[in-house]
């Protein structure tokens, strides 16, 4: 079984606003090199949708194709660009994967053909009214949903082609995969995979990433 990584990575980091996310360095690696340095051990090859205009930074070892305007047109192009048999779909903006999660996505993908890493919710949970606490939301059994998702690359192409005939946009790949009927296993995350979205969340990933780093040595 041939298995492929692909890496969105065209987006152009609006709510961050350093330019395209990908190319934002921390702690002196940018966030689509930690991301391929993590897969790249672990699958036959890794492929990244960029932003048009872009290349590839110097030293990140992947094939490169041009990403889409939405999150899941870029998905979409990379499925269509691998022949692989199984792909696992991860976030550039996700620079903290662990090897110990790439193996669990790995195994399950290969019993079940539809998987996604989520986070079980720590937090008191509520739904807000304006301003003002409305009502609590039963915490248990919700899970935040992170990449890396992973699926047969034939279902997510037929799940992917379904949704753009139907016009239905989608932030996650495993949500096209149980839109399509499949049981999409979940894999507990960490919390080290959040995706770095806004400022603040750029200098927890400098702080996470000196801790990070000087693991990586050991
Ligand atoms: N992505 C992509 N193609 C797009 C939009 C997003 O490949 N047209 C990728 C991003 O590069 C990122 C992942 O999808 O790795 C998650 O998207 P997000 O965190 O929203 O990144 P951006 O779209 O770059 O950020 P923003 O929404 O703040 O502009
Ligand atoms: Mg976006």
């Amino acid at each position: 079984m041939k298995v492929a990584a692909l890496i969105p990575a065209a987006g152009s980091g609006q709510r961050l606003g350093h330019g395209p996310k990908a190319f934002v360095q921390v702690a002196g690696k940018s966030l689509l090199e930690r991301s391929v340095s993590a897969l790249a051990p672990h699958v036959h090859e890794v492929l990244v949708a960029l932003p048009d205009g872009t290349t590839l930074p110097e030293g990140v070892r992947a094939r490169a194709i041009v990403g889409g305007a939405t999150r899941q047109e870029s998905v979409l192009r990379l499925l269509e660009a691998t022949g692989a048999d199984l792909v696992l779909i991860h976030d550039a903006a996700r620079p903290f994967l662990s090897a110990a999660t790439i193996r669990a996505v790995l195994e399950a993908v290969q019993l079940t053909g539809a998987v996604t890493v989520a986070h079980p919710l720590a937090d008191t949970l509520l739904r807000a009214e304006g301003p003002l606490w409305g009502n609590l939301v039963e915490r248990a059994g919700l899970w935040a949903v992170q990449t890396p998702q992973a699926g047969r690359r034939d279902w997510l192409l037929a799940a992917h082609r379904e949704a753009q005939a139907e016009g239905h946009s989608a932030t996650d790949d495993a949500g096209l995969l149980h839109r399509a009927g499949h049981a999409v296993r979940l894999v507990p995350g960490e919390a080290a995979l959040f995706k770095v979205t806004t400022p603040g969340d750029l200098l927890l990933a400098e702080a996470l990433a000196a801790v990070w780093d000087a693991q990586a040595l050991v």
